[in-house]
Parts: C-alpha cells; structure tokens; sequence
C-alpha cells in the first residue's frame, strides 16, 4: 500500500522509514516545505531558545504558520520576554499552553515546587509539559520540533527527519512528527540565524546553550556538552522530559 497521509493505514514504520531516507539529505528549508504541502492541521512547537530558526524558515513557506508553547509556569523572565518578541518581529500568534490547573495544584501540594531535585525531573515535567503537549497534539495532525542529534549524543542521535509519534497515535489517527533540524550541528543553527538576523533569546548571550525551565537549566563552560545544562544532577541518559518518546 503506497503512503497517503489521510490514510491512516497506510502510515506504517516502513513507509516513512522510506519518506525518511528521502527526506534526511534535504535541507531544513526542503523538509518543513514539505510538512506544509502535506498537512493543514501542523504546528511548530517552540521552546523559546535557537528553535526560532524554524520558525524564521517557515514563516517565509506558509500563510498559516501555527507555533505554541508549552508554558510551564517555569521558564526564565528571559524567556518570556523573547516569546513576546517573536510573536511580534514575525507577526504571529504563539499559543501558550499551560498545565491543567487541578493537576498542577495537587502536585505542587503535595511535593512542593522543587521536588525534581530530590526524586528527578519527570513527575513535574509530565504535569508541566507533558499533558499540555498531548492537548495541544489532539488538535494536530503532524507537529514540528527543533530536535537535533547533535543536542544529546546519549539520547538523540538517531532522530529522524520524520517519524510517526507513536506516543500520540492510534490505529485510527497516526500523528505525524517532523524534525527538520535533526541533521543540522549548532554551528549550522547558528550561522542561519545570524545571516537571517533572527532575533535571539537573551539567555544565550550569558553561557546558556539550551534553555529549558529556570530552575533545570544552568550555563555551561567552555567545552561542556550543551546538555550538561539541563538537568543537571541526573544522568545524561535521563535527561528527557517525555515531551520526544516516540516509540
Ligand atoms: S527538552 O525535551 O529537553 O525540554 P529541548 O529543550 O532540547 O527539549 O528542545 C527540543 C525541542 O523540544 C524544541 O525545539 C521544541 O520543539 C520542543 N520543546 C522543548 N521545550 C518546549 C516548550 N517549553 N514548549 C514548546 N516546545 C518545546
Ligand atoms: Fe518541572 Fe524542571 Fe521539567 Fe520544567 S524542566 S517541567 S521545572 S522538572
């Protein structure tokens, strides 16, 4: 059966492992183009860090960009600010989803607001950003993430290009993922978004590489991996939040 998107069996593992091949020698630019002639219902998910550059390709590919994210109530004032000041230098509507009220009080009742440093990261980050994601996804038929390899040797050197979110799927309803940066380095990010003069969070200008919550998230030294910023008292292969479990 060839791959037809509004199909839902025929999106199998192998049809986009094949869409895959094909698409991992194209540009950023080739794949999220791509992601747009194929789905209506798509979305940038943006954390507010050097992921703007997908938005700066894709505004420039569609008249219906979509971008949320995912407020967890944690981020840096930084962090808040440089939404904002995409929202504005692009133009565009950025959604914040935020975390179900009733979970997040009964959770911070019950462990109080630093839990993650005594029994790790995961409970706090499946209220705070787990569930709005899956919200958000619902409303989705493929989404866009700013996934690369090269942010986690230990977790994410094998992202693809493309991949069924098998999270976020059914038998009726197979949800679509694109990470269209997945084969480009830091440096790459970076030469584009300074060619393309994006604006960027201020955060990176003080030692920060990846940003993520205030509290999980510190600055790195000169030749510390970027992830060693991120949750930094549990192992590195610990160091996701669910937000990119697929399998
Ligand atoms: S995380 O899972 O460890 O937090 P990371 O910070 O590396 O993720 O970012 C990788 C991609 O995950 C981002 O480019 C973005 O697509 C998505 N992401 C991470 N955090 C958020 C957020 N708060 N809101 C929306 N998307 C996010
Ligand atoms: Fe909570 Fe830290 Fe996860 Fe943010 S990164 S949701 S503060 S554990």
């Amino acid at each position: 059966m060839s791959l037809d998107f509004n199909n839902s069996a025929s999106i199998t593992d192998e049809a986009i492992q094949a869409l895959n091949a094909e698409l991992k020698t194209q540009s950023p630019r080739q794949i999220l183009k791509f992601a747009f002639d194929h789905f209506d219902h798509i979305a940038i998910s943006f954390s507010g860090a050097e992921d703007v550059a997908l938005i700066e390709l894709a505004h420039r590919l569609t008249n219906n960009l979509q971008v949320f994210s995912l407020d967890t109530g944690r981020l840096h004032p930084e962090t808040y600010q440089f939404i904002d000041t995409v929202r504005q230098h692009f133009k565009i509507d950025i959604e914040l989803m935020s975390p179900n009220a009733e979970k997040l009080e009964q959770f911070v009742k019950q462990k109080g607001l630093f839990s993650f440093y005594e029994d790790g990261h995961k409970e706090c980050c499946s209220v705070r950003k787990v569930e709005p994601l899956k919200r958000k996804l619902k409303q989705l038929n493929a989404w866009v993430s700013g996934q690369r390899k090269d942010q986690s040797p230990s977790t994410r050197s094998s992202v693809n290009v493309i991949e069924i979110d098998h999270n976020n799927s059914n038998d009726t309803r197979k949800l679509i993922k694109f990470n269209p940066l997945a084969n480009w380095s830091s440096k790459e990010v970076w030469d584009y978004l300074r060619i393309s003069e994006t604006p960027v969070n201020k955060l990176h200008n003080r030692g920060y590489i990846s940003i993520g919550c205030e509290p999980c998230t510190r600055s790195v030294l000169p030749n510390q991996h970027e992830r060693e910023g991120r949750w930094w008292w549990e192992e590195e292969t610990q160091k996701e939040c669910g937000l990119h479990i697929s399998k």
